[in-house]
């Protein structure tokens, strides 16, 4: 099939974001002036850059009360923010927490989830996390939109701390299979990433000869 976007497609909805998966959660903290913390997940989520490394996420519509979502007006305001990795055991805190709820409400309490300081921003970490990004704001570009009341922005940072805790790690590398974070596939679906296989890159030989050297035990190599 091909439809044209914007056009009448025939489906009982748009698949689009179901061709873009699976996009991992940016289950994003950030706090306001007042110092209230927020906490909510974003799939438009992505690493961006490197050297140094970024990451982005992209706020959609508008809060419940007007305005723009929590999490842009307080990264906006207060210019830091951390990107908590989700696992599969943390998924309905997840998902609770992306409630619509008034502004100046603390997610982390609403989902029941404990914070943590982060070490070099002012947000909190979730506790329960493996993983957490440390950021500091960035840019904010607007993209097109179709209407006014549901604007498309997406959120530059910069990650400057990096924490992973050492359960999710075996021989010094992040063991996707003791992590098992969670992404978004389209409609209401989700998928927990377990698996994983290694293809060396085609110009880089001395790449794959260190890849040989220390082996991932999980990675399972396509067949010859
Ligand atoms: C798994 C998941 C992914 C989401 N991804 C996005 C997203 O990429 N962009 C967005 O604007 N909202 C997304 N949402 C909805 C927001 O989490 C929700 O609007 C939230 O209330 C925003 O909170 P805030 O105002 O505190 O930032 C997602 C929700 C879930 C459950």
């Amino acid at each position: 099939m091909f439809y044209e976007i914007g056009k009448k497609h025939g489906l009982p909805h748009d698949p689009w974001k179901s061709c873009v998966v699976p996009r991992p959660i940016g289950w994003i903290s950030t706090i306001n002036r007042a110092g209230i913390a927020n906490l909510a997940p974003y799939s438009f989520f992505n690493g961006c850059g490197d050297f140094p490394p970024h990451v982005m996420y992209a706020p959609l519509g508008q809060h419940v009360d007007g305005g723009a979502k929590d999490s842009l007006a307080n990264v906006e305001e207060t210019k830091e923010f951390v990107c908590n990795m989700c696992t599969y055991e943390l998924r309905d805190a997840m998902n609770e927490s992306s409630r619509h709820v008034g502004r100046g409400v603390n997610e982390f309490e609403t989902s029941g989830l404990a914070m943590e300081p982060s070490q070099m921003v002012k947000p909190p970490r979730v506790k329960a996390s493996p993983i957490h990004l440390e950021c500091r704001y960035v840019k904010t570009v607007e993209l097109p939109s179709w209407s006014d009341e549901y604007r498309n922005y997406v959120v530059f940072g910069q990650i400057i701390g990096v924490h992973i805790r050492d359960e999710v790690m075996t021989n010094g590398m992040v063991d996707i299979r003791k992590f098992k974070p969670i992404a978004r596939l389209g409609y209401l679906d989700y998928t927990v990433v377990e698996n994983s296989f290694a293809m060396p890159f085609p110009d880089n030989g001395a790449k794959a000869e260190r890849e040989k050297e220390s082996p991932r035990p999980h990675v399972k190599q396509p067949a010859e």
